[in-house]
């Protein structure tokens, strides 16, 4: 790959000694052939695509279908997060808990120490200093990752707010995430030759919490590579977040606006590839509500003055599924992938323009994801299922314009959901916080392909971070309740929601996509306390009628059947929740034992 032009280590626009030391330090380890520190400029995105394409990494799509836009193939190993090889490396094993992978963080150091060693040979490693959240927002935080991806600089472009205005608000402050980053393909002599794309079948995703660092190792996709995702915001922040008092979030944020004009906020945590792009931007099928997006994979959330929650999306692109994503179910984000957006595992058309699955009518020939050439006849997907794009937030036409207000929104409701084709129905108000904490933490859903392994499995995923909390997800729970008690009746609504019930005959009971606005419609008006639930032993569900289904190609029998309690069903889920809830053993809150055992009571 061709080499950038060097920038000595003088490139660096700060003083900050710790900043420094910590470039000085990955330096020495991974021995680069050059240093360059990432200004985050337009100039530099264009020159970071030149140098992918140049490297045979990516290739221009049709400048005339898809303006300054790239297409990359990843290697078939390396398609998505792998979740067995992610590792909490807390001091302490019992502070990573039962759902995390845990590592001794001496001995994961000194694993990776010998893997970094060189690690960077005959390549540039890139200093990218990025914010998540507006920068200088109080909920914001900053971290500097060093990566020898040009793919993931590029990516944490669109991601993340990238360069020299972050190492201006940082400062002298040692209040930074350190991340480390190689894909572990080192050029060691000057005639190895580089490939389409470098990785390591050995991959190591380890985050040492207290310390608030990451060291990622092998991998060059996603939520592996980008760190300021999932690894960031997400499995550090939520340590950061337990220690501080707020909440580091795997959900959107939407801003939803009613006929009289009157504005909502609602957070939805549903679990990877389970729709929450999708609904972050949909249009509503109810004649004069408006949706518009704040977020759509991750948010943190602080209290105000006010002693509401505030919260950002700390992220500024989408980094979204591909396939399914048409301008039928999901209209706003084709309409944002117009220009400027990265694309990764997708198919490529013969006019050079890309395709996925349900994307739109199947062209006779493309060339697949792992660049063979593909027939609707060939009997296999043309994208890979977990195919993505990378999007700027800006480019979405409904993003709100409180998108970027650096003390966030209010928010009024919080949602979660996962894939399920029996029991949970369509939507469900919890009856206090902790009931909503409860709900959460038994949220199950069946897997996808958004990370490795089998696809369909139903899985327990509280609050959809199963693969995203950094500590002991008892801990977790724990520190849900707590936040409830401080912010009281201040505190969001909470909700169920199930888009994914099947038919015996294994069909789609419910529309989704843009028909979700009906629920969402509900849960507005429940805020508000205008419209009707019905007590149940599950929660609140919507009383007969006050689900807006006007217009609605449901029969009336389908909707009754996906607003009801299957009594039965949930009887026989008892016991799985109690075995869910016995891995978390003493750390358990007293709350949500409580709460177990009021609905067992009320299921009778
Ligand atoms: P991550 O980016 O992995 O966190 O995923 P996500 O939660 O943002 O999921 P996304 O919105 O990308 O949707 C994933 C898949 O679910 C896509 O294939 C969608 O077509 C499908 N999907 C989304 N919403 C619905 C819905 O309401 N009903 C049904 N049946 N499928 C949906
Ligand atoms: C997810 O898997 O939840 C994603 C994609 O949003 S990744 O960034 O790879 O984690
Ligand atoms: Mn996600």
């Amino acid at each position: 790959m061709s080499v950038q032009s060097k920038i000595a280590p003088e490139g660096a626009k700060t003083s900050n000694k710790k900043v420094l030391a910590f470039v000085e330090e990955a330096k020495a380890l991974f021995k680069p052939e050059a240093v360059v520190w990432c200004d985050g400029s337009h100039v530099e995105y264009q020159h970071l695509l030149k140098t992918l394409v140049d490297g045979g990494t990516a290739m221009w799509l049709n400048p005339e279908k898809r303006p300054n836009s790239i297409l990359v193939r990843s290697d078939p190993l390396d398609v998505a997060r792998v979740e067995d090889q992610t590792y909490i490396c807390s001091k302490s094993k019992d502070d990573a808990g039962p759902t995390n992978n845990w590592f001794d963080p001496a001995e994961m150091k000194a694993t990776l120490t010998k893997l970094y060693d060189g690690a960077m040979a005959g390549r540039t490693m890139y200093v990218v200093p990025y914010s998540m959240g507006p920068v200088g927002s109080p909920i914001a935080g900053i971290g500097v990752m060093v990566t020898d991806s040009a793919y993931a600089v590029a990516n944490m472009h669109i991601m993340t707010r990238v360069g020299d205005k972050v190492l201006k608000a940082l400062g002298d402050s040692e209040d930074f995430v350190r991340g480390m980053h190689t894909v572990g393909y080192p050029l060691s002599t000057p005639t190895t030759a580089d490939v389409p794309w470098p990785c390591n079948k050995t991959k190591y995703i380890s985050h040492f919490p207290e310390t608030r660092e990451i060291w990622s190792y092998g991998s060059g996709y996603g939520g592996n590579a980008l760190l300021g995702k999932k690894c960031h915001a997400l499995r550090i922040a939520s340590v950061k977040a337990r220690d501080e008092g707020w909440m580091a979030e795997h959900m959107l944020i939407l801003k939803l606006t009613n006929p009289a004009g009157e504005s909502k906020f609602m957070a939805a945590a549903f679990p990877s590839a389970c729709g929450k792009t999708n609904l972050a931007m949909l249009m509503p099928t109810i004649p004069g509500w408006k949706a518009e997006t704040i977020g759509d994979d991750i948010c943190w959330m602080k209290f105000g003055a006010d002693g509401r929650l505030y919260a950002i999306n700390p992220e500024t692109g989408f980094f979204g599924v591909a396939p399914g994503t048409s301008t039928e179910s999901n209209f706003n984000a084709m309409e944002t992938l117009y220009a400027n957006c990265i694309y990764s595992n997708v198919a490529l058309t013969d006019d050079g323009d890309v395709w996925w699955e349900q994307m739109s009518e199947t062209p006779a020939h493309t060339v697949d994801w792992m660049r063979r050439s593909w027939t609707p006849a060939s009997g296999r997907p043309a994208a890979h299922p977990n195919a993505r794009f990378t999007a700027p937030a800006a480019q979405c036409p409904v993003i709100a314009k409180e998108w970027e207000d650096p003390k966030g929104v209010p928010i009024d409701a919080i949602l979660f959901g996962g894939r399920r084709a029996t029991v949970a129905p369509l939507v469900t108000e919890a009856m206090s916080w902790q009931h909503g904490t409860f709900l959460g933490s038994i949220m199950a859903s069946e897997k996808t392909a958004a990370a490795a392994g089998k696809i369909g499995d139903l899985r327990r995923d509280p609050m959809a971070m199963l693969p995203f909390c950094g500590y002991h997800m008892g801990d977790y729970f724990a520190h849900w309740l707590k936040m409830g008690e401080k912010g009281g009746d201040k505190m969001p609504k909470i909700f169920y929601v199930n888009w994914f019930r099947k038919s015996p005959e294994g069909k789609f009971m419910w529309p989704g996509y843009a028909e979700n606005s009906r629920v969402l419609k509900w849960i507005f008006e429940r805020c508000d306390g205008n419209a009707k639930a019905v007590d149940t032993p599950i929660g609140k569900l919507p009383a007969e009628g006050s689900l807006d289904v006007s217009g609605l190609k449901v029969a009336p029998d389908t909707v009754k059947e996906l607003t009801k309690v299957d009594v039965e069903g949930w009887k026989a889920e008892l016991p799985l929740i109690k075995e869910h809830f016995a891995t978390f053993g003493a750390k358990l809150p007293k709350g949500l034992k409580d709460e177990l055992a009021a609905l067992e009571q009320r299921l009778g």
